[in-house]
C-alpha cells in the first residue's frame, strides 16, 4: 500500500449522529468492534421513548473508545464535536413518514436545519469524510431502479430528506467537502424502531393482539437486514469520499402479507389480521437497484429475509420476556 493510500483497517476517529437510534447504535457497536474511536451524538428526540434508545446504547456505553455526547444538532456547537474526525456518519433525523404529516416542524428542523448546521460546521472542522444517510423515500411511491430515477417524494419526510441531500451536495461542491450519500431501503432486524411494520407485526403476533394491514397487503419492500446496512456504511467509509449517492437495499422483495405469513411460520402462531385503509405517502413498491454500491463499494447484502426475520423475532421475544 502506498503512503498516500490510507489503510482502510487502521483505527479511525469517527462521529456517529443519531447514535442512540436503531441503525446508529448498530453502527457504533460495529465501529467499536473494529477498533475505531467513536463519538456518539444524540438528543433523544421524543419520537419514541428514551428508555428504548438507552437500551440501544447499553452495549456501547462503557466500552473503551466510546464517548457519548447528549446534544441537539439544531442548537449545539457542532464544530468541536467533529473536529479531528476522520469520518462523520450523519444518521440523526426524524425518521418514518407517517408522523411527518403532523409534526412537520420537527422534521424540518431535525432533517434540514440540523444537516445544514452540520455541513456549516464541517466547513470549519474539515472532517476526512462525511457519510450522509438518506432514504428510498426520496423517490416516492415506487422506489425501484437506480439512483438516477426521478426523485418525487410523496411525504413531508421524503421532502425533508431530499432537501438534506441537496444541501450536502451544495456544500460539497461549493466548499470542497468530501462526502458520500447512502439511500437506505427499509431496514429491519433487532432494535428496529417501535413504529416500524415488522416490529409491530412481531409484537402483536407474540402477544396474540390484532394486526391492521393498511391497504391490500401487496405493497412490497426490498427489506435490508441491519447488519447488511451497516456493512454498506462501513464499506463507504473504507472506500473514502465519492461525491456520489448509493442505494443500500436487500435483495429479497416481499409483500406485507407474505412477511406476516413468514412471521406466523417462524413463531408458530396465527396472526389476527384486519385490513384498513392505505396511508398517505406510503410506498407501493420499494426495491433497490444496488448495482452501483456493488460495483464501487464492493458491497452486497448477505442476509435473506427469512434468516433476518428469525433474528428479529428472537430478539423481540427475548426483550418481551425481559420486560
Ligand atoms: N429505519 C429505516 O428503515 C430507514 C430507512 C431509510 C433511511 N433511514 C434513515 O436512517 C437514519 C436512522 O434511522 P433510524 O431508523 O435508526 O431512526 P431512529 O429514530 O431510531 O434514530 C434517529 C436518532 O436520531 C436522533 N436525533 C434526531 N434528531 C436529532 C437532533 N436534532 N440532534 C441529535 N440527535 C437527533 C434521535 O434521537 C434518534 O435516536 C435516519 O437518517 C433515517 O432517515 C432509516
Amino acid at each position: 500500500m502506498s503512503p498516500a493510500t490510507p489503510d482502510p483497517r487502521a483505527p479511525r476517529r469517527c462521529v456517529v449522529t443519531g447514535a442512540a437510534g436503531f441503525i446508529g447504535s448498530h453502527l457504533v457497536d460495529r465501529l467499536l468492534d473494529a477498533g475505531h474511536a467513536v463519538v456518539g451524538v444524540d438528543s433523544f428526540t421524543d419520537y419514541y421513548p428514551r428508555a428504548i434508545k438507552e437500551r440501544n446504547l447499553a452495549a456501547a456505553r462503557g466500552r473503551p473508545g466510546f464517548t457519548f455526547v447528549e446534544a441537539d444538532l439544531r442548537t449545539c456547537d457542532i464544530a468541536p464535536l467533529i473536529d479531528g474526525a476522520d469520518t462523520v456518519f450523519h444518521l440523526a433525523a426524524m425518521a418514518g413518514l407517517l408522523q411527518s404529516w403532523s409534526a412537520f416542524d420537527a422534521y424540518l428542523s431535525c432533517n434540514v436545519l440540523a444537516t445544514q448546521r452540520l455541513l456549516d460546521a464541517a466547513r470549519q472542522a474539515r472532517p476526512g469524510h462525511l457519510v450522509h444517510v438518506s432514504t428510498s423515500s426520496v423517490y416516492g411511491l415506487d422506489s425501484t431502479g437506480a439512483e438516477d430515477r426521478p426523485r418525487e417524494p410523496m411525504s413531508p419526510y421524503g421532502v425533508t430528506k431530499l432537501a438534506a441531500e441537496h444541501l450536502v451536495f451544495a456544500y460539497a461542491r461549493n466548499f470542497d467537502l468530501p462526502v458520500t450519500v447512502l439511500r437506505y431501503f427499509s431496514i429491519y432486524g433487532p432494535r428496529q424502531r417501535p413504529d416500524m411494520g415488522y416490529t409491530i407485526f412481531i409484537d402483536r403476533v407474540l402477544r396474540g393482539a390484532p394486526i391492521t394491514i393498511h391497504g391490500d397487503g401487496r405493497q412490497t419492500r426490498g427489506n435490508t437486514y441491519v447488519d447488511d446496512c451497516v456493512d454498506a456504511t462501513l464499506a463507504a467509509m473504507a472506500h473514502g469520499p465519492t461525491g456520489d449517492v448509493f442505494n443500500v437495499g436487500g435483495g429479497d422483495v416481499i409483500s406485507a402479507i407474505d412477511a406476516l405469513r413468514l412471521i406466523e411460520s417462524i413463531t408458530g402462531r396465527a396472526a389476527d389480521v384486519v385490513f384498513g385503509p392505505s396511508r398517505p405517502g406510503e410506498q407501493r413498491e420499494a426495491l433497490a437497484d444496488t448495482s452501483k454500491a456493488r460495483r464501487v463499494l464492493g458491497w452486497s447484502p448477505r442476509v435473506g429475509i427469512e434468516a433476518g426475520l428469525r433474528r428479529q423475532v428472537a430478539w423481540q421475544a427475548a426483550a418481551q420476556a425481559a420486560a
